[in-house]
């Protein structure tokens, strides 16, 4: 492990869209991190980010600058076609990662992910943000101090009525499907995590490829890739899912990339047999005391996830872990089983049958 008391050297893989939010949050720990060098395909955007940020060093293959001694971790905000192969890359070139999520797009790739971590015994830690986010770290606290109870159900939603990303979001290949992979792996993932991390049981799932890109609509802007392309839309536009685990607990799950719904959406929600709580919209804890319902507002700075504090609190999470001052929260061997749920899901929904895990 590195030592604490140098600043940590840090290259940025891919610098579309997302990378941004961890370029901006590198810059505001500059304390602990130094940026060195950016890679895209896209030599001109990499550039940019380079002079934006600051970075001295500039590459269109990851391999030149996996190759500088003087990296000591990356951020992999590429594709997710592209997660697993340079995240080995990374790890063997003895980097650490923070490879943002999914993890990869197959349980193939995600186990030789996790043998490359335990063969180079470098961290990689899964960019699933939610789990750094406040709110969800006061829950975990009234979770782990058993004000809740014994978590039984959980039920999470992500509905875009109209937010199809297009470009390689929709393009199977370079996604590894649509809203499920992409919006669906964060709220199964903190359900998941806050649930205690149970063994899944049985998986099934309906997916939906009704409405297309809807790219004709007027009026109403949405987050697009940064390579933004509505000619190509072959993954789902709609699933849902139903979760068991083995312990007796369920989660239910829906996402869209588009749907004839009102409003957008977004919540997740946990019950236990002492209380439950809402983490979306905004952190709610529901109790009983002296015979009396009570709804708990904790009084914070984020009532929900806050994007760039929840970046901050991630990469600075990630360095922490690095150096060796902590553990990571989201451990590659989670990101695992997410894929091999998310997965599931694919597969339980393409044959109509639930999916059962031995
Ligand atoms: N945590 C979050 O909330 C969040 C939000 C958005 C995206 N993401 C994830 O971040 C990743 C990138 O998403 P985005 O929205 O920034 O996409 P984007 O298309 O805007 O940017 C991706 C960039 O990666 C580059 N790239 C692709 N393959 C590469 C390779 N092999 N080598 C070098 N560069 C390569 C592309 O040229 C592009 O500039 C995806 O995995 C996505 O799931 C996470």
């Amino acid at each position: 492990m590195q030592t604490a008391n140098r600043k940590f050297r840090i290259g940025v893989i891919g610098t579309g869209s997302i990378s941004s939010v961890h370029l901006d949050a590198y810059q505001a720990n500059s304390e602990a991190a130094e940026l060195v060098a950016v890679c895209d395909l896209n030599e001109e955007r990499a550039a940019a980010a380079a002079a934006k940020y600051g970075a001295a060093h500039v590459y269109t293959d990851y391999r030149e600058l996996l190759a500088r001694d003087d990296i000591d971790g990356v951020s992999i905000c590429t594709w997710n076609n592209s997660h697993a192969e340079i995240s080995i890359a990374a790890l063997e070139a003895g980097k650490h990662v923070l490879c943002e999520k999914p993890l990869c797009m197959t349980v193939e790739e995600a186990l030789r992910v996790e043998e490359a971590v335990k063969r180079t015994g470098k961290l990689l830690q899964v960019g699933v943000v939610r789990r750094y986010a406040q709110n969800t770290a006061i829950l975990k606290n009234f979770v782990d101090a058993g004000d809740l109870g014994e978590i039984y159900y959980a039920k999470a939603n992500c509905i875009r009525r109209l937010g199809n990303p297009g470009g390689w979001f929709s393009d199977r290949e370079r996604s590894g499907g649509g809203p499920l992979i992409d919006l669906g792996v964060h709220i199964i993932d903190v359900c998941w995590y806050l649930m205690g991390k149970p063994k899944v049981k049985s998986v099934s799932g309906n997916t939906y490829n009704k409405l297309g890109n809807r790219s004709n609509i007027a009026n109403l802007g949405f987050y697009k890739a940064a390579d933004y392309d509505p000619t190509k839309n072959d993954v789902e536009d709609m699933a849902n899912a139903l979760i068991r685990f083995e312990n007796g607990a369920s989660l239910m799950v829906e996402v869209s990339f588009t749907l004839h719904a009102k409003n957008d959406e977004l919540s997740v929600k946990l019950y236990g047999d002492k209380g439950g709580a809402e983490l979306e919209p905004a952190l709610q804890i529901v109790t009983e005391k002296n015979d009396t319902i009570l709804n708990v507002t904790p009084q914070t700075d984020f009532s929900t996830f806050d994007f760039m504090d929840s970046f901050r609190r991630e990469t600075a999470h990630f360095i922490r872990s690095a150096q060796g001052e902590c553990e990571t929260l989201s451990p590659v061997e989670d990101g695992v089983e997410i894929i091999k749920i998310l997965t599931a899901i694919y597969e339980s929904a393409a044959t109509g049958r639930e999916i059962v895990f031995d």
